[in-house]
């Protein structure tokens, strides 16, 4: 394949993706992935398997009437039925697979490798029939016996299959074989071809990136790797890769990488592991002051790549590695200046706590900073009395707040998605006569176990100034919680208003 070509990406998270165990979307879920996915930039969306499910089926379907850009692919097995519901979707591509690997025709398929041939080379004509593409995947390629193999993906060739798969279904390969069958059959049969690498053994991407120099035009991946058992190659790493290590392109907008992780995340509710690369939380995130130091003086000393082109940002973590250059500059972020002194000491307690095995928030890093600013003291210009809260499965979720501030007392109430949504809602109506101070970040975390968890919440406040500041409580209840990191956040941005801009009156709630 030419080197200028585009590689194609194949995204298969709605479909193998969707196979990780404990996964289940709905099929508006799906939509809301796909779109994502379409404006991500993907060639092919396999949106489902839709024989296995009505609401599979009707996943798809909406998909595939959605008027999105990418082709939308459904998969079936090498039957009629599955290729009728396939088509009944109104897919452009039908993937088609068999085995044809002994081990699945003798112990799954109780076939032999000729009628397993006929098999194929039937269904392909079945589902071209339909005026379709037709991707055709020989399933568990990479432990056939390669004569096969060739000769399977030819008779599928000349019953008019479009492209041919050569997935690696149990993640057995390693790059260089991978590159070598990739050649064989790239050589032998005249169709772009497309890998499906698996993740058993952490060489999905591996093995991907090698079949893409062995010649194969396109890729399957699926968004933070998702997918059966170990997973799927990364659709993340595997573009990033081939962007910037291999010289290759696609049609991927690499800004949109990390919002569609997060978006993927969340409705799967598999999480991303922190070390994760491109999309992991540190996987733009420092602590050690050499690095911190080295980072700030220029980035690449110690980023292969610059954050802001997967959507990223770069953050320091104040902790025991820590040295004064990052901590300056994270106070610097914060909006808060300091003298030399005044570093040394935050960077002594910074060290400490670290030593103790504390994890440290900004929140506490402006902690320490206004206590040995000697600024702050536990002065508390809003202050919570009382809240109330209302919620069940017919009742709007209400939330009223009681505060008081400088002498006066606000009963603020609202509604909300749920009892959290309300009483923030409820609150930042007092942050609105206060220079619009809102929410912008929130974080909540189960500390414990249990039901009676201790909920740890984390907010990051914004004003129409865009000052900044962060806070966090811990509680049994996390409405509780939510609330008193909310106030805690908005005290803060308030006395950082004062040290920042003295001058600067304040506002009237
Ligand atoms: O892993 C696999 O072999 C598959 C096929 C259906 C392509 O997912
Ligand atoms: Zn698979």
């Amino acid at each position: 394949m030419d080197k200028n070509e585009v590689v194609r990406i194949f995204d298969t998270t709605l479909r193998d993706g969707e196979q990780t165990p404990g996964v289940g979307l709905t099929p508006e879920e799906k939509l809301d992935i796909a779109r994502a996915l379409d404006k991500l930039g993907v060639d092919t969306i396999e949106a489902g398997f839709p024989i296995t499910s009505k609401g599979e089926a009707d996943g798809v379907k909406m998909i595939a009437n959605d008027g999105l850009r990418a082709e939308i692919a459904a998969l079936a097995r090498a039957t009629k039925n599955d290729i009728d519901i396939a088509a009944s979707c109104g897919v452009k591509c039908i993937h088609v697979f068999i085995a044809t690997s002994d081990i699945h025709l003798q112990h799954k398929l109780k076939m032999t490798r000729e009628e397993a041939l006929q098999t194929a080379v039937k269904h392909v004509k079945y589902a071209k029939d339909y005026g379709v593409s037709v991707e055709f995947s020989a399933e568990d390629a990479c432990r056939s016996d390669p004569e096969y193999l060739v000769k399977v993906f030819q008779g599928v060739s000349d019953a008019g299959a479009d492209r041919l798969d050569i997935p690696d279904t149990v993640g057995v390969m390693h790059p260089v074989a991978m590159y070598n069958l990739v050649n064989k059959v790239h050589n032998a049969v005249d169709r772009p071809i497309s890998v499906h690498c698996h993740n058993d053994f952490g060489l999905a991407v591996a093995n991907s990136l090698a079949s893409v120099e062995a010649g194969a035009a396109r890729v399957h991946c699926t968004i933070n790797g998702l997918g059966e058992r170990a997973g799927n190659a990364s659709l993340e790493e595997v573009v990033m890769s081939l962007h910037n290590l291999y010289g290759r392109k696609t049609n991927i907008n690499t800004k949109l990488i990390y919002e569609t992780s997060k978006l993927v995340s969340r409705l799967t509710g598999i999480m991303v592991q922190p070390n994760k690369a491109i999309v992991g939380d540190n996987a733009f995130g420092h602590e050690s002051g050499i690095h911190t130091h080295g980072l700030l003086n220029m980035p690449l000393t110690y980023e292969p790549l610059e954050p802001e082109v997967v959507g990223r940002k770069r953050w320091i973590q104040a902790g025991k590695h820590a040295g004064s250059h990052g901590i300056k500059a994270m106070l610097d972020q914060l909006g808060i200046n300091v003298n030399d002194e005044q570093l040394k000491e935050i960077v002594t307690r910074v060290k400490d706590l670290g030593d103790k095995g504390k994890r440290l928030y900004d929140a506490d890093l402006e902690s320490i900073a206004y206590t040995v600013m000697g600024r702050v003291g536990d002065e508390k210009i809003l202050q919570l009395v009382d809240m109330s809260i209302m919620t069940g499965t017919k009742v709007m979720p209400t939330a009223s707040v009681k505060i008081t501030m400088e002498g006066k007392t606000f009963v603020v109430a609202d509604t909300g998605v749920g009892p959290i949504d309300a009483a923030i809602k409820a609150i930042q109506k007092v942050g609105e006569g206060l220079g619009n101070i809102r929410l912008a970040d929130y974080r909540l975390e189960a500390i414990t176990g249990g039901t009676d968890a201790l909920g740890e919440v984390m907010v990051k406040v914004v004003d129409q100034n865009g000052l900044v500041a962060s806070a966090r409580a811990a509680h049994e209840d996390v409405v509780v919680a939510s609330v008193q990191a909310m106030i805690e956040g908005m005290n803060r941005l308030l006395l950082k208003r004062k040290l920042v801009s003295p001058k600067v009156p304040m506002p009237n709630p």
